[in-house]
């Protein structure tokens, strides 16, 4: 599917809610961004062991909780009073890892616009876990969505992106809540980019600015493809990627790369 509509999102995501200044993956995340005048955030949504979505990048708790082993050996009750702050700096002690619908909840009290990475903690996981977190993120948003709003014409500005590198967890997004846009996370642009979006139904390339040449920038926007790069904490590259015709992107150094205020 190609499109050619402008992007309609803002342009600068906090990267994980609040990129490197705060946990990562938490509401304290969330408002540090907030703070420093983002109004868009990317974050990833694994799997509890009860089925519930949780905000959370790696697929054990060691690196940023007080917490040990695997996230999907937790229910999202017992995740919920993990220390996902603490790791950050003692003025973060007892953030909580929330689940997504409370994530959800705020960023819409806040009016922050939300890309949300599906993260499956594993192979066996990408399904259920494409699926759920769609099927909540619809539920979530359901006063606005429109049955086509993962067609780039028809899309509704205030809902969320979901985006994966498993292909197999958006084919179930797309099953499970069909008016949710999708993006197509990659390092590198493999060279049959645009068959694996037509195959998705995805509006959106999400790639790492690091692998990415102005040339292949310019032939996914003129395919009319939304182009959004990962993680870009260098304020003079973000002008490059810009220039390059790139829709927008995500940043750690919420510190150093500002949304116009
Ligand atoms: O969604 C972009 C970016 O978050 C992908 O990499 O590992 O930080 O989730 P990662
Ligand atoms: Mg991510």
């Amino acid at each position: 599917m190609s499109h050619f509509v402008p992007w309609p999102y803002p342009r600068l995501l906090a990267h994980r809610g609040g990129g490197t200044l705060a946990p990562e993956n938490t509401i304290a995340g969330i408002e540090a961004g907030r703070r420093y005048g983002f109004r868009a955030i990317e974050c990833d949504a694994m799997l509890a062991a009860d089925g519930v979505p949780v905000l959370m990048h790696d697929s054990t708790l060691d690196r940023t909780t007080d917490g040990r082993g695997p996230v999907a050996a937790r229910t999202s009750a017992e995740l919920a009073r993990v220390d996902a702050g603490r790791w950050r700096g003692p003025e973060f002690a007892g953030t909580a890892v929330p689940t997504l619908a409370e994530a959800i909840r705020h960023c819409r009290r806040h009016g922050i616009w939300m890309n949300i990475e599906i993260k499956p903690s594993g192979a066996e996981a990408e399904q259920d876990t494409g699926a759920t977190v769609a099927r909540v993120a619809a539920d979530a948003y359901a006063d606005c969505l429109r049955a086509e709003g993962d067609r780039a014409q028809s899309v509704v500005v205030a809902a969320p992106l979901l985006s994966s590198f498993s292909e197999r967890a958006l084919a179930a997004a797309r099953a499970a809540a069909p008016g949710l846009p999708r993006g197509l996370l990659v390092e590198a642009i493999p060279s049959d980019w645009q068959e694996r979006l037509q195959a998705l139904g995805a509006v959106a390339l999400h790639c790492d600015h690091r692998r990415l040449t102005e040339a292949e920038a310019r032939r996914v926007k003129s395919a009319g493809y939304w182009l959004f790069c990962y993680t870009v904490n260098d304020p003079q590259r973000v002008r490059d990627l810009f220039a390059w015709g790139v829709d927008a992107l995500c940043t750690d150094r919420i510190d150093l790369v500002r949304p116009e205020p």
